[in-house]
């Protein structure tokens, strides 16, 4: 019984992020995402959810020249997070940040709206004077896939009666899971 249960959160967070890439209003479409530098200086910030690998991996996009990046690759251990205030759930992942080599001419739903997210003609995060001077250069594409291949899964759901945790780890390609303490 314990363990159905704790199958069934697990198929609960697995969802709940799959619904997220085709509801708009998902609040579980966007993640903050935790890295580190090598001196362990520790930046979030928000990223959109892209894509699952249900059980595996979750997906965003990025600029190839931005900070998480050279975070990145200086200490690929990353975490996210996840809240929906709507049922109070919180969930917390752990994992390793791949950056994948794209062509975006595969990218189905790519349109040219979010193309221009990564053309700046200076790097992101490159001190201008004016919001203005920011300038595009649509020849030069400076995408980037993340996958985050997950280890660790948190889940936290705030209830009046009884707020219910737990905790499930990767190991090989099964997930173990646990019940905490809240
Ligand atoms: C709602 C929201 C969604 C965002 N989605 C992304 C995203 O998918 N990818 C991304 O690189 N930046 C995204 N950003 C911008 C980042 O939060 C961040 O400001 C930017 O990527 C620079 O981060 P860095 O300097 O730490 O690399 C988003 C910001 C907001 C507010």
């Amino acid at each position: 019984m314990k363990t159905n249960s704790l199958h069934a959160i697990l198929d609960t967070i697995w969802s709940k992020l799959e619904s997220a890439l085709v509801e708009r209003q998902s609040p579980f479409k966007i993640m903050s995402l935790a890295t580190s530098d090598q001196a362990g200086t520790v930046s979030q910030r928000s990223v959109v959810l892209r894509a699952i690998e249900r059980g595996y991996a979750l997906v965003f996009y990025t600029d190839q020249r931005s900070a998480k990046l050279r975070d990145i690759d200086q200490n690929d251990q990353v975490s996210l997070l996840f809240y929906d205030s709507n049922d109070q759930v919180q969930v917390t992942c752990q994992g390793v940040a791949q950056v994948k080599n794209v062509d975006t001419a595969d990218l189905s739903n790519f349109s040219l709206r979010y193309r221009k997210d990564y053309t700046t003609t200076l790097a992101p995060g490159t001190s201008v004077g004016d919001p203005e001077e920011v300038s595009y250069d649509s020849d030069k594409l400076h995408f980037a896939q993340v996958n985050v291949i997950l280890s660790k899964i948190g889940y936290l759901k705030l209830d009046r009666e009884r707020h219910i945790r737990a905790s499930f780890k990767r190991i090989d390609n099964d997930w173990v899971g646990d019940y905490l303490v809240p």
